[in-house]
């Protein structure tokens, strides 16, 4: 068995040992081998295997490089941070039992941001007999009253978004209610660059003008105790310098809020650490990237005399993006002469919405087919009824024929969370594997989970 982290898909990285390796920098899970006849292995199963056992479309979750990823960011706070610091996962990532419950069990809080989100956090919570306090974060720009609700009577932190929210929490002064004020931090980000605009358009979170008015309606409000200010600048960033100067600016609001009595103790940076999609993406390690938010918080710190804050970050994708792939059948192929050829698989835009979303650019690898040589040139489509419904452009590929089992890889993230039924497309499984072991963590949806909604009016009955 080799492993393939560094042969086939990190060629020029600097590593060749899993155990060195940042999770979020790998293309393939980190336990990924392949055996002698070039067959791909995560999680000691064989994945074409997997795929007959579960059927495909199928999400196949590395547990090791789950956890591990975990781990490198309670280390990375350890080593780098010397206050009390706290990692959340931002649970939209991919919200289920399984995962919110390995996640719970390795330490980490939940960031999440509807009354479904919160739901399946406490269940995972319970079910593994760990206590909910002081673990989650409801976020959300128009939580209902009903969410509201749901978040105060299960003990969380509500992370309070506008105005709208805050005056409806204001009333609420029967009980003590832990929050904290998410800002827009005018910092934004694309992903090979950045720029800090003195524009604030985004729907979340107060405008910083604000600040003053804020602050003083919630100190005058004493069962609102505000505990901490909260920033999110994007998603999939591979520089570091916007949060640290996000770290600044944080350290400044924290200050200011003292003039008005607020004692304000968490400060929390949000997330956005970019994952590997391509050879050519070079997000910043986990260690790293902590590293520096650290830095930005020490140093903002001491630059403005204030003690350390309880540190908080709330990543979804490089938990979770970099430990999950999806393998797919490959089905029919389509030749057009001198332009492009496509190879279909039985999956596609209900399962992975972000190419035709984002154009995301994704890779794939055909798992019974690691060893033969990349000679072909295709674009993997779906199956959906949408000419958009591609899933890789121009993907290298071996000589495939129907049956042969495509993977494409980073799929952790924002794909099952986001999957729908579109084409009445059951959702695919997903299975979690580890150490040759495989268990199903989510059910393949059947033909009679998709009509479990559907009603027919007793009109429309009468009337045959
Ligand atoms: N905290 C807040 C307040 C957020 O809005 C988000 C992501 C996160 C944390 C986690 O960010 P991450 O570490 O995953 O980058 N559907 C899009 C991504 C949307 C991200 C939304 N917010 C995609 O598929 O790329």
């Amino acid at each position: 068995m080799v492993s393939i982290q560094a042969k086939i898909l990190n060629s020029g990285a600097d590593y060749l040992q899993y155990e060195q390796v940042s999770v979020n920098q790998c293309l393939l899970p980190i336990t990924s081998e392949v055996d002698a006849d070039g067959h791909l292995f995560i999680g000691g199963s064989e994945v074409t295997s997997l795929v007959a056992r579960f059927g495909s479309p199928l999400y196949i979750l590395d547990e090791v490089g789950l956890r591990k990823a975990c781990q490198q960011y309670q280390e990375a706070f350890k080593q780098f941070y010397p206050g009390t610091a706290q990692v959340i996962y931002a649970s939209k990532a991919w919200s289920c039992l399984a995962v919110c419950g390995i996640i719970a069990t390795e330490g980490l809080g939940f960031d999440v941001v509807s009354g479904g989100e919160l739901y399946t956090a406490l269940r995972s919570l319970k079910e593994l007999g760990l206590d909910p306090e002081g673990k989650i974060y409801f976020h959300g720009n128009n939580k209902s009253p009903e969410e509201l609700r749901q978040g105060i009577e299960s003990n969380c932190t509500i992370v309070v978004d506008n105005w709208w929210e805050l005056e409806q929490l204001a009333q609420w002064s029967d009980q003590k209610i832990r929050i904290m004020l998410r800002l827009t931090p005018g910092i934004e980000c694309h992903t090979h660059e950045y720029i800090r605009t003195g524009h604030l358009d985004s729907k979340f979170g107060f405008d910083p003008h604000d600040l003053k008015k804020l602050f003083e309606f919630v100190a005058g409000r004493s069962h609102l105790n505000c505990v901490g200010l909260h920033a999110h600048i994007g998603s999939q960033i591979f520089e570091s310098q916007p949060h640290q100067d996000l770290a600044k600016l944080i350290v400044t609001w924290q200050k200011q809020a003292l003039s008005y009595g607020l004692q304000i103790q968490e400060l929390n940076l949000g997330g956005g650490l970019g994952i590997r999609y391509t050879e050519q993406d070079d997000p910043p390690s986990i260690q790293s990237w902590v590293e520096l938010v650290c830095q930005g918080v020490i140093e903002a710190c001491q630059d403005l005399g204030m003690s350390l804050p309880k540190l908080m970050v709330e990543p979804g994708r490089s938990l979770v993006g970099s430990s999950c792939v999806t393998a797919y059948r490959i089905g029919s192929s389509k030749t057009v002469p001198g332009i492009r050829s496509y190879v279909a698989v039985d999956g596609g835009m209900s399962d992975n919405p972000r190419p035709i979303t984002y154009q995301s650019v994704y890779r794939c690898v055909v798992a019974n087919r690691m060893t033969a040589p990349l000679t072909e040139t295709v674009t993997v489509a779906g199956k959906h009824c949408e000419s958009g419904d591609i899933l890789i452009h121009n993907a290298r590929l071996p000589k495939t024929e129907p049956g042969d089992v495509l993977v494409v890889m980073s799929t952790g993230a924002y794909n099952y969370s986001m999957a729908s039924n579109y084409n009445r497309l059951p959702r695919p499984a997903a299975v979690l594997v580890n150490q040759g072991e495989a268990n199903l963590i989510l059910r393949r949806e059947n033909y009679e989970d998709l009509l479990c909604q559907d009603l027919l009016p007793e009109r429309l009955l009468e009337s045959k």
